[in-house]
């Protein structure tokens, strides 16, 4: 045995998570289910680094040092189970199995239950940055034992991206906590894209600028505070032209927005959680909307103009709302993601860090971004933040963009131009900071008509309203 650690499942990700360990120094057994990809990606890429492939899964295991450190990289869902299931009996206790595909941390922490079981510690790991990610450093976010990390932490640490010499790398928790955190980065990139999509059909509205002119915006904004991946990539999708029609790329892509679900999951995760992440369930909804072509088509028809004239004087100023809207938006889209992770944190016992969680975003993820430096700062000074919103340099850019964020708001329902991100955050934030919310009207409605009981604001316990007979209030 000689393989330090082995990757089975080489589709794209899978190729490329071994290619970067071989590069990195490491050698890496290889197995894939049709013998084929094997044998390509050592023809192809072998004079990388040292591959030991294997036909079998029996080959591979036996080509693992112990204790045996086996990556599997296949779809998520049944077929990690398959693997597993052919997988466990060739293991010996203290062997490692990482799931690096994008399992549900439910799935994961039955995974690990079942593993533990044989004295095998099953790692559910979070890996983030696609292709290229892959291959020339991910973000990596590794669940499962401490135990278990003193073996995979010093490799891990080498093949992540590395952001001024920190690796995008940390043991995020116990059992299910990395595919937790995975999962909400999701989320994020989904609030995150359906801003940026917002705030390009604003400029698009607004400006009646074509999708070249909007990409030079975005490649602006990328020097500053929004500078990102996702901003960088929307210049260059907005600036892309059809090859075939010569059209603007963006006009061509039918507008249907597909989700392979972890978005959907962060939303139901948030939802037993009781956590508010509003940015990310209205960017998951807008997905599931811009799908439903037939009501679509009928409401089209039904209102076919249904917004003013837009008519932006100041188009400079105009751009710079649409910036610091954005930015707004983003922060609350990720105070709610931390918010999140907070409370699966403390719900499932898996003690995260919300700094380093921050740490591993700075680089080789979707959602990597320049302010990620800033949410580490503001949750290494405190640890207990309320919401990222009021930490001082997130609650001095939202409070600069309030105005700005209410114009384009107000602009967009005006001009019909949906925004539901933009709106849903700035919504949010006007709840959160409000004095008095009209829940309070809805307990008196629920006392009213299911007798649900009602506290007071000047004493303690429940109280009810005897509606029915004399209206006069009991001790609930
Ligand atoms: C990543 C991405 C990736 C995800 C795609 C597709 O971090 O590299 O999050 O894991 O699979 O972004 O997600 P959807 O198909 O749901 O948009």
């Amino acid at each position: 045995a000689t393989a330090q650690i082995g990757v089975t499942g080489l589709a794209v990700m899978g190729r490329n998570l071994a290619r970067n360990l071989a590069r990195n120094g490491f050698t890496v057994a290889v197995h894939n289910r049709s013998p084929e990809r094997t044998r390509t990606l050592v023809a192809e890429h072998g004079d990388e680094g040292t591959f030991v492939p294997a036909e079998s899964l029996a080959d591979f295991v036996a080509a693992l040092e112990r204790p045996r450190a086996v990556i599997i990289m296949v779809k998520a869902g049944a077929p990690t189970d398959a693997v597993i299931d052919e997988l466990v009996p060739l293991l010996e206790a203290g062997d490692i199995v990482i799931d690096c595909g994008n399992a549900h941390f439910a799935d994961t922490r039955r995974r690990e239950e079942a593993l533990r079981t044989h004295g095998l510690h099953f790692v559910g790991t979070g890996v983030s940055g696609g292709e290229e990610g892959a291959l020339l450093g991910p973000s990596i976010m590794p669940g499962g034992s401490a135990e278990s990390y003193a073996k995979l932490g010093p490799i891990f640490e080498k093949i992540a991206a590395q952001v001024e010499g920190t690796p995008c790398c940390v043991h995020v928790g116990p059992d299910g906590a990395g595919h937790f955190v995975k999962m909400v980065h999701n989320g994020i990139e989904y609030a995150d894209m359906q801003l940026i999509a917002e705030a390009y059909d604003l400029l698009r509205a607004g400006l009646d600028a074509t999708p070249a002119e909007i990409a030079e915006i975005f490649r602006e904004w990328n020097t500053g505070e929004l500078e990102s991946f996702l901003i960088e990539i929307t210049a260059d999708v907005l600036a892309h032209t059809d090859a075939d029609t010569g059209k603007p790329f963006v006009d061509v892509v039918q507008d249907r927005a597909e989700q392979k679900g972890t978005g959907r999951w962060t939303v139901q995760s948030a939802l037993d959680l009781g956590i508010p992440i509003t940015g990310i369930a209205e960017a998951t909804f807008a997905r599931s909307l811009s799908g439903h072509a037939g009501q679509r088509e009928a409401a089209r028809r039904a209102f076919p103009d249904a917004g003013e004239k837009w008519q932006v004087s100041d188009r400079e100023a105009f751009v710079e709302d649409v910036r610091r809207a954005l930015l707004a938006s983003k922060i609350v889209a990720y105070a709610q993601g931390f918010d999140h992770i907070r409370a699966g944190s403390s719900e499932y016992d898996w003690n995260i860090d919300l700094g380093s969680t921050a740490t591993i975003w700075r680089g080789g993820c979707i959602i990597r971004a320049r302010f990620l430096d800033r949410i580490k700062q503001a949750y290494d000074q405190q640890p207990d933040l309320p919401s990222l919103l009021v930490a001082p340099y997130f609650a001095e850019a939202v409070a600069a963009g309030v105005p700005s964020w209410r114009r384009v708001v107000a602009d967009a329902a005006r001009a019909g131009v949906p925004a539901p991100a933009f709106g849903s955050s700035l919504s949010y934030f006007d709840a959160l900071r409000a004095d008095r919310l009209p829940a309070a009207l809805i307990q008196g409605l629920r006392d009213n008509f299911g007798a649900h009981t009602y506290q007071r604001v000047d004493r303690e316990g429940s109280f009810h309203i005897l509606w029915a007979a004399d209206r006069s209030e009991v001790a609930g």
